[in-house]
């Protein structure tokens, strides 16, 4: 593992880039851009604001340079980004251990070979049904479940591994965790539940509407017994389990029941080229500017490191004290910094 030195306020060194490609997409989820907010209020980013490929990949070498082992693409929608694989493999060749996607698969059947070719080692698909009213509800734009399942069979089948998330939001698709767990146990992919989260300023987030982790592992572990796993690695998000018996694995993502921002190590950079040091971060720095600027790579990299030294995001461990205060806050679209 590179040893870098650089640490932020809560001394959490930088190890993941999640880099957004584009904040269109071809779903319009209810807890992300539900289609009424959307058809009203249209705010996609024009296309001359985008960073380049080679803006991008400048700014990941940096980021590189400072510790970032893993990079993760994200929107949007990652895969409507005009010749993603060609920026895959120009990432591929800074020599980054670990490049990954999150996707919600529509395009993942066609683009599969290109991908792996390009370097993708894994995939995370979002996926919140199984049954098609329940999914089509979700997705907002009639996509049934069975094409996600083919582009994650697509990705596997050219050597790609494949993990699975599930926002779970109470009365939409309680009644799908069990279908889920069963399914995708039988399949040998992991399922990841996520708490819906506060997110952006269009799904009209409310507390009660989150199905805590704790409740749903219950469900799972009175049907077949689970057993904690160790994290891999520092900040893992994930909490990781395994059906007894098997090596099967089950996991939570629960940023609202018990926040896991001691660990964050994650640095986001928007499409038109925002840094940001939180997912719930209030504003970025625009490092477009200052590419575009006559900045030498030293100077940026001097800027970054200064940057995350001053970081003190933890706004999951934080969110109940501004509820509590009744705290305004103004919140980036999850399609914006890509989740
Ligand atoms: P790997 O563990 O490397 O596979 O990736 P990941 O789970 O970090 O990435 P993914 O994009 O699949 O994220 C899954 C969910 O976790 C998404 O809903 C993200 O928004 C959420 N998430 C990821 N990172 C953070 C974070 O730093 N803070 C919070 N609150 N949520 C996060
Ligand atoms: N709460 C929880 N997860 C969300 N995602 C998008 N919006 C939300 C939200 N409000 C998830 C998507 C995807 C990832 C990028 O973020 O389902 O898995
Ligand atoms: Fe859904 Fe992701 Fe698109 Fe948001 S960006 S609408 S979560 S697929
Ligand atoms: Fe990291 Fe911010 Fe998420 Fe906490 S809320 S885990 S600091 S991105």
């Amino acid at each position: 593992m590179r040893e870098t030195k650089l640490r932020d306020i809560h001394s959490r060194p930088l190890r993941d880039l999640r880099i957004s490609v584009t904040d269109r997409c071809n779903f319009r989820c209810i807890y992300c851009m539900p289609n009424d907010e959307f058809r009203t209020q249209p705010c996609f980013m024009p296309r001359e604001e985008l960073l380049t490929f080679e803006e991008i990949v400048r700014l990941a070498k940096l980021f590189v340079a400072l510790g970032v082992e893993k990079i993760r693409l994200t929107g949007g929608e990652p895969l409507l980004r005009k010749d993603l694989p060609l920026l895959i493999s120009m990432l591929s060749q800074i020599g980054v251990p670990d490049i990954s996607l999150t996707t919600n698969g529509l395009l993942l059947k066609k683009f599969a070979p290109a991908l792996k070719q390009a370097g993708v080692g894994r995939v995370n698909v979002s996926l919140d049904a199984l049954d098609n009213e329940i999914f089509m509800k979700m997705n907002g734009v009639g996509i049934q479940a069975e094409t996600i399942i083919e582009g994650m069979e697509a990705a596997r089948a050219n050597g790609i591994e494949v993990k699975v998330n599930m926002v779970v939001k109470k009365g939409v698709n309680e009644s799908q965790i069990l279908p889920m767990a069963r399914f995708f146990k039988e399949k040998g992919i992991m399922l990841r539940y996520i708490e819906f989260m506060d997110a952006g300023s269009k799904n009209n987030w409310k507390l009660d509407e989150v199905v805590a982790s704790k409740e749903i592992h219950d469900m799972i572990h009175e049907e077949t017994p689970l057993e904690p796993l160790n994290p891999h690695y520092l900040g893992e998000v994930a909490e990781r389990y395994q059906y007894v018996g098997t090596n099967k694995e089950i996991g939570f993502i629960s940023s609202v029941s018990a926040a896991f921002c001691s660990s964050c190590t994650r640095a986001r950079l928007s499409a038109d080229g925002h840094f940001y040091t939180c997912l719930f971060a209030e504003k970025g720095a625009s490092l477009k500017e200052l590419i575009r600027s006559e900045a030498s790579d030293e100077e940026i990299l001097i800027y970054l490191q200064q940057a995350w030294e001053k970081r003190d995001d933890r706004y999951s461990e934080e969110r109940s004290s501004y509820y509590e205060k009744g705290k305004e806050r103004k919140r980036i679209e999850m399609s914006y910094i890509g989740g």
